[in-house]
């Protein structure tokens, strides 16, 4: 198993909404070790270049506004394929879709409202990362439970 970064982002309706240790700690029991964090409201220069890829799309203006309207929180999280693993923990970008058990699944139904944000590829973990956290050195810890994760 590769051991894989990728940055997660708890967006502002979940902030709002009170569900940030909630999130946190579905994170934390799968196993995943938070690397860094922060919490702020996003700036729209920040906001533009992160969903730079959805640039051209009709939902994009209104996307960046509300990822800026509040404070949203940034983190990096390692582990044993991090980035596929925190798609699943999140679930289908259509929360209407969403299995029951994955975050989305569990707390939202709209798509513009979908509560959290997982890099899709390992490439867009590492540009995420450096969007957000520039080049800070991430932590490195030993949880008590690191020993008994792995084979
Ligand atoms: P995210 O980037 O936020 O983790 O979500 P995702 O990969 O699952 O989905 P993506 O296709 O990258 O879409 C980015 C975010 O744009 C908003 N969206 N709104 N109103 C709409 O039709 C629509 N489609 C996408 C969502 O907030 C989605 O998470
Ligand atoms: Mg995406």
């Amino acid at each position: 198993m590769d051991t894989e970064k990728t940055y997660v982002m708890i967006k502002p309706d979940a902030v709002k909404r009170g569900l940030v240790g909630e999130i946190i700690t579905r994170i934390e029991r799968k196993g995943l070790k938070i690397i860094a964090m922060k919490m702020e409201v996003m700036d729209e220069a920040k906001a533009k270049e992160h969903y730079a890829e959805h640039s051209e799309k009709p939902f994009f203006e209104g996307l960046v506004k509300f990822i800026t309207a509040a404070p949203s929180v940034s983190m990096v999280i390692e582990g044993g394929n991090a980035v596929k693993v925190m798609r699943t923990i999140n679930g289908s970008t259509k929360p209407f879709e969403a299995a029951p058990g994955t975050i989305r699944g569990d707390f939202a139904l709209d798509t513009g409202r979908n509560i959290v944000h997982a890099s899709d590829s390992v490439e867009s973990a590492k540009r995420e990362i450096k969007i957000h956290f520039g080049d800070k050195k991430c932590l490195r810890y030993t949880r008590t439970d690191d020993c008994c994760l792995y084979e």
